[in-house]
């Protein structure tokens, strides 16, 4: 079988694309299946929320055409497997946007059942070929003027660059004191935004921050936020 590949892309950083990329891996993972996480930002984050900084092998050697991939076991009581990032990797902000796709192409990915890239912050190659290389993008937007601007500019991107792939707007982080009234209202009546916006919306939550912090000391949403993660994995990525 060939794997889904999923990426959560953003044009700027902040968005929650790592906190929610993690919870959706962390919910599939309980469920049995076999998941690839491949990190392209140089940030590093899901390398270090899987504790795979220095492996041997990483996204550049993916980028640079390497077949055999030999990802990381991040976790040991399920079967998920990370390519971590390097900081060399800004470097690579030149290449061609089908790199990633090609290289995959060529990988045998037989034994995933889905792929999870999370590029980094900003729009540049190494987003553009993690969204190529997509069959669904995920775009998480908090609820400001300055998000909605920027999903209207990822959007446009998209379809600059000519991705035909499932795009999800998911609106994060919503928090009723400090949410500005009225933002929200505006991407649900955007015409260009509204088909791809998923109706719900994942609040600020501890326990979101908190899962990434410390899943591998084996901590597991529970109560509300397992019941947000579970509809928004339900309803966005399956
Ligand atoms: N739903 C949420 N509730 C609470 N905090 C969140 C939520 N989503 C993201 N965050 C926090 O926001 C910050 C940015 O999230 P992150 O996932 O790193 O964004 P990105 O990967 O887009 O840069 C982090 O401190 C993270 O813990
Ligand atoms: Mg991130």
């Amino acid at each position: 079988m060939t794997p889904k590949i999923y990426t959560f892309a953003s044009w700027k950083g902040g968005t929650g694309k790592t906190s929610l990329e993690c919870c959706a891996i962390e919910t599939l993972a309980k469920q049995g299946v076999n998941i690839l996480i491949i990190d392209l930002d140089s940030n590093l984050s899901m390398s270090s929320i899987y504790n795979a900084i220095g492996a041997k092998y990483t996204s550049i050697d993916l980028l640079n055409g390497g077949t055999n991939i030999d990802p990381v076991l991040c976790l040991s009581d399920c079967k998920t497997f990370i390519i971590p990032s390097d900081l060399r990797i800004a470097r690579l902000n030149n290449i061609s946007d089908r790199v990633l796709k090609v290289n995959l192409s060529k990988c045998d990915l037989t034994s995933y059942d889905y792929i999870f890239i999370d590029p980094p912050g900003t729009m540049n190659a190494l987003t553009r070929n993690a969204m190529v290389a997509a069959d669904r993008i995920i775009i998480p937007a908090m609820i400001s003027d300055i998000d909605y601007q920027a999903t209207g500019l990822i959007m446009e991107e998209l379809e600059m660059i000519g991705v035909d792939a499932d795009v999800k707007i998911v609106l994060n982080r919503f928090d009723t004191k400090r949410t500005p009234e009225g933002i929200e209202a505006k991407f649900r009546t955007d015409e260009k935004l509204k088909p791809f916006l998923w109706p719900g919306k994942i609040p600020s939550m501890k326990s979101i921050c908190r899962l990434t912090a410390e899943v591998l000391k084996g901590y597991e949403l529970q109560g509300a936020a397992k019941t947000i993660i579970d509809n928004f994995v339900n309803e966005v990525i399956k």
